[in-house]
């Protein structure tokens, strides 16, 4: 089967954007900065984002692009024989879960609170009326259920429509004018009265507080965030890597998708922490933050009530494009181990996805004597520590190791995705290389001439690998991504 293709290149920056902005940048990037004391934590953030959140971002896209698949089938197929990789693809697959199983349910608040902004509801309302309505909200388990359950089966809905059709469309645009609306509250926020000490807090670094909150505790704190806002280390993004044109470095999108994804985290930092400070809302306040200090923004804004709908709106889309991303891989996972049809797949996870996100909802209301994390603390709280300061580490370190290790996929077959494939001179010297150390003939060729008994192509145009047997020559070929340790593979087992 063929796989589908983006149709532009700012199609798959911005669906790939898509996937990394989403709550991680406007609900969790906010509060877990004003947790963990501002400014100096912002900075340890920006610094894991660029030491580790980039190059990991390029290695999975590196391992998406030559697995051609999901993380359920992908290191079964690039690692070396005989190795165990591949077990990681239980731990992405359960990240990938873990996820939805809180992220659904802030969903479902954004959408409610959308709708209670086009409503009037917060009309009139002080800080502490707003943040009451919060609070009621959180004990009422039936209408966030119901609120969960309408984004799962929506975006569900959006995935057997199709990728390109469904996915593309909608993403490309919501994601823009969300940026723009940002900026405008972003605007408005920082010419509130009284917003000079949460600019303070926000962009002065005391690196006091860091103290107080424990080093490790906030170094550790800011590289989950930093893993989380990118979507690595559970083979989420990896897939994208697939889908893009050939012809263009992966680091250059991932550039782009880093650099986007940042500035909305930032934004979000400039819109919340002023407001915070000029309503008198404890910036440490958790996972309520933005529900509790924005519609006090729009209350005192000029059209406020329109400005918060769109916002909310825009928001719930932002959201939905990261769970419209993971669902699509839980649904390859599906179709990749079982080879189940989509509709099979979606059914299932439907059903699965709904079940495993009502803990996190009653967590706030009937299950709240449950404090796994010390007082006060929440199921989404620890849903949330196992995914983002434990999952998202260890499989962004092991993505880490697997492209840069020999043990693993290797440091030259990274790079050699990495860059663009029709890099003829890279291609010419891998053939080289081949030739020499195996003896078998290798040719760059375009794989359907492909006429040479027991020799081994390397098409031009997509870098992939073909080989022949002397059988099936020139009716049938194999195509395989170009690698090494493929082409070893392939002798190992007496393919060649
Ligand atoms: N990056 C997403 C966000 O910021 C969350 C996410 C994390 C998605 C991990 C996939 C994997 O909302």
């Amino acid at each position: 089967m063929k796989r589908e293709k983006f149709g532009s290149r700012l199609g798959f920056i911005l669906i790939s954007a898509g996937c990394a902005i989403g709550l991680g940048n406007v609900w969790r990037f906010p509060y877990i900065t004003g947790q963990y004391g501002g400014a100096a934590f912002v900075l340890i953030y920006l610094l894991f984002l660029l030491i580790l959140g980039l190059p990991i971002m390029v290695m999975e896209f590196s391992v998406g692009r030559a697995s051609r698949s999901s993380v359920a089938l992908s290191f079964d197929r690039l690692e070396p024989l005989g190795t165990k990789w591949h077990w990681y693809k239980w731990f992405g697959m359960a990240g990938n879960y873990l996820l939805m199983m809180f992220y659904t349910t802030i969903g479902g608040w954004l959408l409610l609170y959308f709708v209670k902004m086009a409503a009037g509801n917060f009309k009139g309302l002080d800080a502490s009326g707003i943040k009451n309505e919060f609070g009621e909200l959180m004990q009422q388990p039936g209408i966030m259920i119901v609120c969960m359950i309408i984004v799962v089966a929506a975006c569900f809905a959006i995935c057997s429509i199709g990728l390109q059709k469904g996915v593309e469309k909608i993403t490309k645009v919501m994601m823009l004018m969300l940026l723009a609306l940002m900026i405008i509250l972003a605007v408005r926020s920082v010419t509130l009265s009284g917003a000079g000490e949460g600019l303070a807090f926000y962009l002065v670094p005391d690196f006091a507080k860091v103290k107080e909150a424990g080093l490790m505790e906030v170094v550790f704190a800011a590289m989950g965030q930093s893993f989380f806002t990118l979507s690595l280390g559970i083979g989420a993004i990896a897939i994208f890597g697939s889908y893009i044109d050939r012809s263009r470095s992966l680091t250059g999108e991932a550039v782009c998708v880093t650099v986007l994804d940042t500035c909305v985290a930032l934004l979000s930092g400039f819109i919340i922490f002023p407001a915070c400070f000029a309503y008198q809302i404890e910036s440490t306040a958790g996972p309520s933050l933005i529900f509790i200090t924005l519609p006090n923004v729009f209350n005192h804004m000029a059209g406020g009530r329109i400005w918060g709908t769109m916002f909310f709106l825009f928001m719930s889309f932002a959201a939905f494009s990261t769970i419209i991303a993971v669902f699509q891989n839980i649904i390859s996972f599906a179709t990749d181990l079982t080879g189940c049809s989509v509709r099979k797949a979606v059914a299932w996870n439907i059903v699965a996805i709904i079940i495993l996100s009502v803990p996190c909802v009653l967590g706030f209301n009937l299950w709240s004597g449950f404090a796994p994390l010390g007082e006060g603390s929440t199921v989404l709280d620890l849903e949330d520590f196992i995914l983002s300061n434990n999952l998202l580490p260890i499989g962004s370190m092991l993505y880490l190791l697997f492209c840069t290790s020999r043990y693993g996929w290797g440091f030259k077959n990274f790079m050699f995705i990495n860059m663009h494939a029709g890099n003829v001179p890279i291609i010419g010297q891998l053939c080289r290389e081949y030739q020499r150390s195996s003896g078998i003939k290798c040719a760059q060729i375009d794989w359907w001439r492909f006429t040479q008994p027991n020799s081994v192509g390397i098409c031009e145009n997509t870098g992939w690998m073909a080989h022949g047997h002397a059988s099936e020559c020139g009716t049938s070929v194999m195509l395989y991504p170009v690698s090494y340790t493929h082409l070893r593979a392939h002798e190992t087992r007496g393919n060649l």
